[in-house]
């Protein structure tokens, strides 16, 4: 008999955009609903590279979603980083977490990092005190091919990091390619990913179903089927290294729609359900619990949240859109 309702214990989104100003208050809530805690991307323009700075945010956060609603702050690591405020801001717990954007990757990543080397001494004391790295793992050098990004990426950025920094934690954010799903798979504990929704649901046939879909265009690009199953493979396998992040990425319609249309899926309002949905499909339902509620949580350090949500089966008539007040 198909299962009518789902209980787990209340999850956390390893990796969300939250935005700011009317978008930050028309997404939040969809987060907070679902999720108890959220790793929230540092990618503001200009981008969180100070302690007060990350603090104003999280005030904003919690205004926009409540008090119950638990942002879990990151740096956005730049050429000029310096050790003493990532580690302070860490110390204070302002931050969780660091970013690496490499510059120009992806959305509000010019400030990002040119070369990796600029990092060492920031990377060493981060490995040192036991603060996260998340990464978006794709090379910018225009000679690769945009699919195979990520791929490249991990021989030629990530195996030297994790060379030359063996204890640092890192996360491989948003993972698309059987590659990534293998290395992080095979590598040693403190190497951990995250999957989205999307990267489950999607191949790249998607971009171009009957037209070209600027609303299936993320960063990293969704790949071919393989990768797809890979990906499914990974997440429901029960591993502890892979864990939920939705890379929830709202823009406006304009933004999306339009001759070069920006990267990134909103999908913070159905993301529980879009997991469940993939891991039902695997026969994992059993599994979803330790993705979305308990893998990241260990990884990160923290405790497991307490009380539960309950999914109901239910059919949902999606909105196309949604409105979003401007104030002038
Ligand atoms: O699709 C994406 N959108 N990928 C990213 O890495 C950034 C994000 C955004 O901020 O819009
Ligand atoms: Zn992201």
């Amino acid at each position: 008999m198909t299962m009518q309702s789902l209980t787990i214990r209340r999850p956390d989104d390893w990796h969300v955009h939250l935005r700011d100003g009317e978008m930050l208050r028309l997404v939040a809530p969809f987060t907070a609903h679902q999720f108890a805690r959220a790793i929230v991307m540092p990618n503001l323009v200009p981008p969180i590279t100070t302690i007060a700075g990350a603090a104003d945010y999280r005030e904003r956060i919690w205004e926009a979603a409540g008090r119950d609603f638990q942002p879990l702050m990151t740096y956005y690591l730049t050429d000029e980083s310096d050790p003493e405020v990532v580690e302070s801001g860490f110390n204070d717990n302002v931050w969780l977490a660091a970013k690496l954007y490499p510059a120009n990757a992806t959305t509000n990543s010019a400030f990002g990092v040119t070369d990796i080397r600029n990092l060492h001494p920031t990377l060493e004391r981060m490995q040192w005190v036991g603060m996260v790295l998340c990464v978006h793992g794709e090379v910018t050098d225009p000679d690769v091919d945009v699919f195979d990004r990520e791929a490249v990426f991990i021989d030629r950025v990530l195996v030297p990091l994790i060379r030359d920094f063996p204890e640092l934690k890192i996360v491989l954010e948003h993972i698309t390619t059987a590659e990534a799903a293998h290395f992080v798979r095979d590598a040693p504990a403190n190497i951990a990913a995250t999957i989205t929704p999307q990267h489950l649901h999607l191949n790249r046939n998607a971009l171009f179903a009957g037209g070209l879909r600027p609303h299936a265009y993320c960063l990293p690009v969704v790949k071919r089927e393989n990768h797809r199953l890979a990906a499914r493979a990974a997440a429901v396998s029960g591993s502890p290294k892979f864990f939920l992040g939705t890379d929830s990425a709202p823009h406006s319609r304009h933004a999306k729609e339009s001759s070069c249309g920006c990267a990134g899926i909103f999908n913070a309002p159905y993301a529980l359900e879009s997991y469940a949905a993939v891991f039902e499909e695997e026969g994992a339902l059993d599994r979803l619990e330790g993705f979305a509620s308990e893998h990241g949580a260990h990884f990160y350090g923290l405790p497991l949240n307490e009380g539960t949500i309950t999914l109901q089966r239910a059919e949902n008539d999606i909105p196309e859109r949604l409105a979003l007040e401007i104030s002038i």
